[in-house]
């Protein structure tokens, strides 16, 4: 007999959670002392700034007695919070100065919608989400229905694709499911595009007509790149929602926007985040509940640190943005060697959507989530691991996630052991994974 609650056994029940990922982020791949680890191409991380940012905290951090106190508050610190600011305001172009007190600090952009999914939404209510789209936001929003909204051909950061989202509120709606919000991944993981400013205008309009709140989560806004060669009509820049005058469009209780440390600045390990919004219950909500993701009172000097040396931040974001576009190209004339497609047009993010249909069987129709399953599994055993599209609500099965901002020459050796497991599927069929995937 359990000993859980019912929420604690969903959670149990979910999948062996620890099983799945100790292999991929325990056993690490390395050069010299773990050659035989696994190649992780499935992690979003910008691994090619870490030692950037270790540089700097080792040069500029001198921890004081006071840094290991309980700080200022589990919201953040002011110090923190003006700093969030004052990045966005450099780096957002917003319509307004951001105001320190609209930003509350925590644990990380996943605490924030863990908070939201409780001060938001009743348990079963929908939440509309993209498809594919960022693995984790099912996890992170807890009890309620993440409604994830097929595009059906549609380029999905275009205008067009407004009609999708009203159609699936009408239709939840019909089911009986209340849709509470749209969450809006701009850029968009795991696409790497940023949505049309006429297309984020229309979805204000679209969350005032139904009185939903529209979530953005911006974490990947200084993550973008350009291809040389890519013409001018390519694709579009980043535009944060918080350039436009929202106030047009949407009530400020509405609206809210997510950022944090994990991706522009490298450092997910810090886990600090914070969101941004104008409706004043929400933040005593979020206040209120931010005891239990209070943001480390070592890791917010660090933080402030970073967000308050102009002159680092420009020259970081510079190299990064170059270090991106870089690893991309490197990404993509491998895929380009081996056949393999992706979305040429991603010009953001630490990721590509490859497409690897044709290699798993001939006829590609054919292909189920079961054949996806049992090609993680043969990923498995040659030791390299790509997000599968299962996990990303992908639409069809046999697309999947490269992440590669790393070193090239592990770039390479991950997608050569990729490559050995397709010739295996293409040789096999994969019976026997299939059988494994069949009996679990
Ligand atoms: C779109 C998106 N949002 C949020 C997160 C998680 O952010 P954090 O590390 O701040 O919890 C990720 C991490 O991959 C992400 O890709």
């Amino acid at each position: 007999m359990s000993t859980l609650s019912a929420r604690g056994k969903g959670f149990a029940n979910a999948g062996k959670i620890r099983e799945q990922y100790e292999e991929i982020w325990a056993n690490v791949y390395d050069v010299n002392t773990n050659p035989s680890g696994t190649i992780n191409l499935g992690t979003a991380e910008n691994y090619v700034m870490l030692n950037a940012v270790t540089a700097y905290i080792n040069d500029h951090i001198n921890f004081k007695g006071t840094d290991v106190n309980y700080g200022e508050g589990p919201w953040g610190s002011l110090r923190l919070r003006k700093a969030f600011a004052k990045h966005m305001d450099k780096y957002f172009k917003p319509h307004r100065p951001v105001a320190s007190d609209d930003i509350l600090a925590s644990t990380g952009c996943t605490s924030i919608c863990e908070m939201l999914g409780f001060s938001l939404f009743e348990p079963g209510e929908g939440l509309l989400l993209s498809r594919p789209i960022y693995q984790a936001f099912q996890e992170d929003f807890g009890l309620l229905k993440c409604i994830f909204v097929p595009s059906k051909g549609i380029d999905q950061f275009s205008m067009d694709a407004i009609k999708c989202y009203q159609e699936a509120i009408k239709e939840s709606e019909a089911k009986g499911i209340k849709v509470r919000a749209i969450l809006l991944c701009n850029p968009h993981n795991p696409l790497g595009r940023c949505y049309e400013p006429d297309a984020l205008v229309e979805y204000m309009k679209l969350c005032q007509k139904y009185e939903i709140h529209l979530i953005v989560d911006e974490i990947y806004a200084l993550s973008v790149y350009k291809i040389p060669g890519n013409s001018n009509s390519g694709p579009l820049p980043f535009k944060s929602i918080l350039s436009f005058d929202t106030a047009q469009y949407i009530d400020k209780e509405y609206l809210h926007v997510l950022y944090g440390f994990s991706k522009d600045l490298a450092s997910g390990g810090l886990r600090l985040g914070c969101i941004w919004t104008q409706n004043s219950s929400l933040v005593d909500s979020l206040s209120a509940q931010a005891f239990f993701n209070q943001p480390s009172n070592l890791c917010e000097t660090i933080g402030i640190s970073i967000l308050e040396n102009d002159d680092w931040l420009d020259k970081f974001v510079a190299t990064s943005q170059k270090r991106l576009a870089e690893c991309s190209m490197v990404a993509r004339s491998l895929l380009d060697e081996y056949g393999i497609g992706y979305n040429r047009g991603a010009s953001a993010g630490f990721f590509l959507r490859i497409d690897l249909r044709q290699f798993m069987m001939k006829d590609v129709d054919s292909i189920t989530w079961d054949h996806e399953r049992a090609f993680q599994l043969l990923l498995k055993k040659h030791k390299v691991y790509v997000t599968d599209g299962e996990g990303l609500s992908s639409e069809v099965p046999g697309f999947f996630r490269l992440c590669y901002v790393k070193h090239e020459a592990e770039v390479r050796l991950g997608l050569e052991r990729l490559h050995e497991a397709l010739s295996e599927a293409g040789t096999t069929g994969m019976a026997e994974e299939l059988d494994e995937v069949r009996m679990t």
